[in-house]
C-alpha cells in the first residue's frame, strides 16, 4: 500500500478525498492537516461548530470509520519521509508554500491553481492528456526535486476540455464558446458563497475563473514536444457564473471546426472516445468516462450528478449551429467535487501510480 496524506482534509474537498480513498485498494491514509484553526482534534471535531456543535460534513454518505478518529495535524507535522504522496486541496497562496515545501521529498497532486501555469508543469485530466505526465521528470530535474507538482485543472475547465478532446482529435476544434452554471460547492467552505447572495439568483462573475479556462483549456489539449507544451491552437472565450445549484457544473458549449460535421458524428466520436478511454480499468473509472444523452431534457444536476459516482462528463442537446456553417452545441455537465477535483485527483494517483512515478 501507498502511504498518502491529506492537507486541506476539512475542506468541501478535502472531505471528498476522504471519501474517495475509503477502503482504496492501493492507497492507506496516514496523515491529515488542516488549518491551525484545525490542528490538534479529531476529524469529526474539526468539522464542528465550535459554537453550534452542528456538524459540517456535508456528503450523504457516512463519514468513513477511519478518518472519525483520526488527528487532523498542522502542516508542520506531516512527515515526508513516511509519506509517497500528498494530496493537497487548500487556496492556491497557502497552496505554493505548502507544495513547495513538500514536493522536494514527496510527489503531491494538487487541486489548486498554485502551479497550474509554470511551463515545466502539466495540467493533468486523466484520460485527456496522459503523454503530458512526461514533464513530470523534467521538473524534477528542473527544480531538483525528488517529489513534483501534478495540479489538476479547475473544476470548471474539466468538462470543457474531456468534450472538446474528440472533436479536436475528428474535426479540428478552432473556436469555443462557452457559458458555465457552477456551483455553489465550487466556491468551497471558507468562506464559501452566502445562501443571502445566491439564493433566487445567479451572480454574473467569478473572479479569475475565465482567465483560468481559457489557458487550461488550451494548455490541456496541447503537444508535448521537446520537453514543453505547445498549446492547443484554440481560441477559448467563456462568461463563469455562479448558480443556486449545490454541486455540479453545467456548460453550454459552442465549438467551431475546421471541417465540417454534424451531431451525430460528434456523438459518436465522444462515445468512440469514452469506449477507448485509457484509464478505463483504474479502480476510479466510471464506467462511461463520457456520457451522451439523447434526451433534451438532459443533463441536468439533480439527475446527471449521481451517475456512475459523479465521474462520467453527460453531454446532451447536440445541435447544429445555424450561425457559423461549422458549428455544434451542446450542454454538459461535470462533478466539481468528484471528476472535477478528489475523485479525479485520485484517478489521476492511480494512473501515476500505474506508470510508475508514485
Ligand atoms: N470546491 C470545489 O469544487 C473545487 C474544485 C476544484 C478545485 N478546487 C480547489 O481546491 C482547493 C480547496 O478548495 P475547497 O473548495 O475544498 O476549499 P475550502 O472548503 O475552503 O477548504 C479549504 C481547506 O484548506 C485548509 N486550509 C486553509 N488554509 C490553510 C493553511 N494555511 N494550511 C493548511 N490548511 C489550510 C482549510 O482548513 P481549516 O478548515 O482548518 O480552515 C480547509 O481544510 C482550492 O484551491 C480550490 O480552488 C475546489
Amino acid at each position: 500500500m501507498k502511504r498518502v496524506a491529506i492537507i486541506g482534509v476539512t475542506g468541501a474537498v478535502g472531505q471528498e478525498f476522504v471519501l474517495a480513498l475509503d477502503k482504496h485498494p492501493w492507497f492507506e491514509v496516514k496523515q491529515i492537516a488542516a488549518s491551525e484553526r484545525s490542528a490538534g482534534k479529531k476529524f469529526v471535531d474539526a468539522i464542528r461548530d465550535p459554537d453550534s456543535g452542528i456538524l459540517k460534513w456535508h456528503l450523504k454518505e457516512e463519514i468513513p470509520e477511519y478518518a472519525k478518529d483520526m488527528i487532523v495535524e498542522s502542516v508542520d507535522d506531516i512527515k515526508p519521509e513516511n509519506l509517497d504522496l500528498i494530496f493537497t486541496s487548500i487556496e492556491s497562496e497557502a497552496a505554493r508554500e505548502i507544495e513547495t515545501r513538500f514536493a522536494k521529498d514527496v510527489p503531491i497532486i494538487s487541486t489548486s491553481s498554485a502551479y497550474r501555469y509554470e511551463s515545466d508543469v502539466p495540467i493533468l485530466i486523466p484520460g485527456i492528456n496522459d503523454e503530458h505526465v512526461n514533464l513530470l521528470n523534467i521538473q524534477r530535474k528542473n527544480r531538483g526535486w525528488k517529489g513534483f507538482v501534478a495540479p489538476l485543472p479547475n473544476c470548471t475547465t474539466t468538462g470543457l476540455a474531456i468534450t472538446i478532446k474528440p472533436l479536436l482529435d475528428n474535426f479540428g476544434a478552432q473556436k469555443i464558446i462557452m457559458t458555465s452554471m457552477q456551483s455553489m460547492s465550487g466556491a468551497g467552505r471558507s468562506p464559501g458563497v452566502s445562501a443571502l447572495d445566491i439564493t433566487d439568483n445567479i451572480i454574473p462573475y467569478i473572479p479569475k475563473e475565465e482567465e483560468k479556462v481559457r489557458i487550461e483549456t488550451a494548455k490541456i489539449l496541447g503537444k508535448l514536444v521537446d520537453g514543453k507544451i505547445t498549446p492547443a491552437d484554440l481560441k477559448v472565450s467563456c462568461t463563469c457564473t455562479r448558480v443556486p445549484v449545490i454541486d455540479g457544473h453545467t456548460e453550454s458549449v459552442f465549438v467551431e471546426t475546421a471541417k465540417h460535421t454534424d451531431p451525430e458524428s460528434v456523438k459518436k466520436a465522444m462515445i468512440e472516445y469514452s469506449n477507448k478511454v485509457s484509464v478505463a480499468d483504474l479502480p476510479s473509472a466510471p464506467k462511461n468516462y463520457l456520457l451522451v444523452h439523447d434526451d433534451p431534457t438532459r443533463p441536468q444536476p439533480r439527475l446527471d450528478r449521481e451517475i456512475n459516482g459523479g465521474m462520467s462528463t453527460v453531454v446532451g442537446r447536440l445541435r447544429q449551429d445555424t450561425v457559423f456553417e461549422n458549428g455544434i452545441k451542446y450542454v454538459l455537465f461535470s462533478h466539481n467535487e468528484k471528476m472535477g477535483s478528489a475523485k479525479g485527483a485520485v484517478l489521476l494517483a492511480e494512473m501515476l501510480y500505474k506508470k510508475g512515478f508514485i
